[in-house]
């Protein structure tokens, strides 16, 4: 097998990898909250103010940076104030996208009670398609006004945060060009700009305001946004901090249709091209922001992405339910990878979504909670928050489906504040190994820390019945030589080295 020579360019460090790339997204849609992470103060079931303690354990431990919530197509028919105050008080309805009874039982405080359990920023998606701007403005305020200033202040306080909670991170409006309103361009920018301009910034708490961006690769959204919204206005002040990305792979198109778990080398190779398209639209958009914003301001805010293939028989169409397997695992990290090469544009991205739904880490039903193979990929990639990105050089073979093609190997590399690297490496091989010779010029270490998630099969994932089948693992299959490292990655995995 010949040996395919990676430099790592640690004497070219680029951009810091926020850790904000590796966020994860809750939407009141199918199980993800009700009946998947939230059980409510009252279960039998071990939690902390609702939340599950296993959940809250696994959400900590692969490392959950942001949250976004409410959604999602629901956050623009959500109407925050529904969902404060005592539970047995809230409306109840039906969700108007989704179809599930709407308890409300989930609100604005038992998302920042969540966040707070694991340590997650909140990412809040504000109503722009059937909210107002006083609505939202309102929602700002109830979260981030100091103490005592207002009476939303004190209605915070009564809800049980006296404290300003200095929420950052706010989208305007989900999917403005579809389920957000089905706007065009011109129309939802300077709707943009008349929210954004009283989304006001509080002691303390400037705001990350987040525009609705593109579909895939919808260029000419990008460009009206950034025409109207991305520059500085008169007098230096910026109206936008981030333009969101949705791309979803969908293996045979939108509805998905394509089983999760049965499929053939076709398939593979079919959504890893898909992921390589991801990397395409981000160039493409980022080419589009660097002529409008050369000093990269505005971030590209993937905020929803991740492979969707058809619900798991026997669930519901509308919640969205579908296995996890090795492949979906390797894309994960293809696609992780990509943020890195980026990290000088892409600063928060969130896989959909964190339990239950599409792409999800965490599957949970009848009570029982499983990391699906997504999950380890997302904890081999701590390694990588906050690090600076190292370029990498890799002539890996081309494989192809149809008219896409994809490399046979990705990889990133980042240099953590401590001076650890950290390689992560997916082989998007079906089915053959790769041989590796990495260089990392002009430094030497002492030690090696390797973990690596494969399986036998890449239709491999975990059942409630065996939740551990699939699982990272110490790697042993790397030898140190004079020049640095050789190694042989088996197909479909992902490794995670750390040099220190
Ligand atoms: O993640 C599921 C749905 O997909 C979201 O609600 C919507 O934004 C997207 O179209």
């Amino acid at each position: 097998m010949p040996r395919l020579a990676l430099n790592v360019r640690s004497d070219q460090p680029g951009a810091t990898v926020s850790r904000h790339v590796f966020g994860h997204f809750i939407e009141h849609l199918g199980t993800c909250l009700y009946d998947g992470l939230w059980v409510g103060p009252d279960s039998p079931v071990p939690n902390t103010r609702g939340w599950r303690h296993d959940a809250i354990a696994a959400l900590r431990a692969m490392g959950t940076p942001n949250l976004r919530w409410p959604g999602g197509c629901f956050a623009d028919d959500y109407h925050w104030r529904d969902g404060t105050g005592p539970a047995a008080a809230r409306p109840r309805g039906v969700s108007a996208w989704w179809g599930a009874p709407e308890s409300n039982a989930v609100g604005t405080q038992e998302f920042l009670d969540l966040c707070a359990a694991t340590d997650a920023e909140p990412y809040i998606c504000g109503n722009v398609g059937s909210g107002t701007v006083q609505e939202m403005r309102d929602w700002v305020e109830y979260l981030n006004a100091p103490a005592g200033a207002s009476t939303l202040a004190e209605l915070r306080a009564a809800h049980g945060r006296p404290a300003p909670v200095n929420a950052r991170l706010w989208a305007v409006g989900n999917e403005s060009w579809a389920c957000g309103g089905n706007m065009r361009p011109e129309y939802y920018a300077d709707l943009y700009r008349r929210f954004a301009t009283f989304l006001r910034d509080f002691p303390g708490a400037p705001l990350y305001r987040v525009g609705c961006g593109p579909r895939d690769g919808d260029y000419a959204w990008t460009e009206v946004m950034m025409r109207e919204c991305g520059r500085p206005l008169l007098g230096g002040q910026r109206l936008m901090q981030g333009l969101a990305l949705h791309y979803y792979c969908v293996p045979g198109d939108f509805p998905p249709s394509k089983s999760a778990t049965q499929f053939g080398e076709p398939e593979w190779d079919e959504l890893m091209a898909l992921t390589a398209r991801l990397g395409e639209y981000i160039t493409g958009h980022t080419a589009i922001m660097d002529r409008h914003d050369p000093e990269k301001y505005v971030a590209l805010v993937v905020d929803e992405w991740g492979a969707w293939h058809a619900p798991e028989p026997g669930t519901p169409p509308g919640h969205f339910y579908q296995q996890g397997t090795v492949r979906d695992a390797v894309m994960a990290g293809y696609a992780l990878n990509t943020f890195i090469h980026h990290a000088d544009r892409v600063r928060v991205a969130n896989l959909a979504q964190a339990a239950n739904v599409i792409h999800a880490p965490l599957l949970i039903k009848d009570g029982r909670l499983l990391r699906t193979p997504t999950w380890d990929v997302f904890a081999l990639y701590r390694a990588h928050h906050e690090g600076v990105q190292l370029p990498v050089e890799l002539a890996a073979g081309t494989r192809r489906w149809g008219d896409l093609a994809y490399p046979s190997v990705s990889a990133a590399a980042s240099r953590a504040a401590d001076g650890r690297i950290t390689v992560t490496l997916c082989n998007l091989d079906y089915a053959a190994p790769v041989a590796l010779a990495l260089n990392l010029p002009g430094v030497s270490f002492a030690g090696v820390s390797a973990r690596i998630l494969t399986a036998a099969t890449p239709q491999a994932h975990n059942t409630f019945d065996r939740p551990d089948d699939v699982r990272a693992r110490e790697f042993t299959a790397l030898q140190s030589v004079t020049s640095g490292w050789e190694l042989t990655l088996p197909p479909h995995s992902v490794v995670a080295l750390t040099f220190a």
